[in-house]
């Protein structure tokens, strides 16, 4: 997608509302990788005029890496994350992708479950990742099938 400042605004806004205004990132850091147009996606969902959902990744040539996802708490658990994950693993197959990974809370238990129910593993830690200094999983979903044989 093409940012817009209201895009951004309604971003912003989603990921205030999701981390009850503890944002991940900083609101600059955030606009910034908006604002990207080379290799990078943001995939968003409305209903109506609010934004209940959004995926951004970036596309390296031979890893996607997966930067952000949230869904408006309102509309969880009605399959908007899967289906906005599947999405960008298509995308990744798409564009010859051997694999596509992303980081995740150590204690986030719900999105741990839902990204390994789509074939992602646990790689390693990254010890203090995030600003309140809790570690993060990097975790892996391989796409390329003889990346897949040579593992089993
Ligand atoms: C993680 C997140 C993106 C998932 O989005 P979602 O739209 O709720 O995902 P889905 O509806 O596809 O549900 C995924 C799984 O979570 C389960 N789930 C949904 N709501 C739940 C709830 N309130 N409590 C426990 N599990 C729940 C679903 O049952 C489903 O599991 P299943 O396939 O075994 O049934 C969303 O919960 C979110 O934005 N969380 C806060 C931000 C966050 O943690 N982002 C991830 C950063 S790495």
């Amino acid at each position: 997608m093409q940012a817009t400042d209201n895009n951004n605004s309604d971003l912003l806004d989603l990921e205030r509302e999701v981390y009850k205004g503890e944002m991940p990132w900083s609101s600059f850091s955030f606009k910034t990788e908006l604002q990207k147009t080379k290799n990078s996606l943001y995939v968003v969902v409305y209903q109506a005029s609010t934004l209940v959902g959004f995926i951004g990744a970036r596309f390296l040539t031979r890893e996607a890496h997966i930067t952000n996802i949230a869904v408006s708490p309102v509309f969880q658990g009605r399959g908007i994350g899967t289906f906005l994950l599947n999405l960008m693993i298509q995308k990744a197959r798409d564009n010859k992708c051997e694999c596509i990974s992303l980081e995740v809370r150590i204690d986030n238990d719900r999105a741990k479950k839902l990204y390994s129910d789509l074939g992602f593993e646990a790689t390693f830690i990254r010890k203090n990742y995030y600003q309140d200094d809790v570690d993060a999983v990097n975790m892996v979903c391989w796409l390329m099938p003889h990346k897949l044989k040579e593992r089993s």
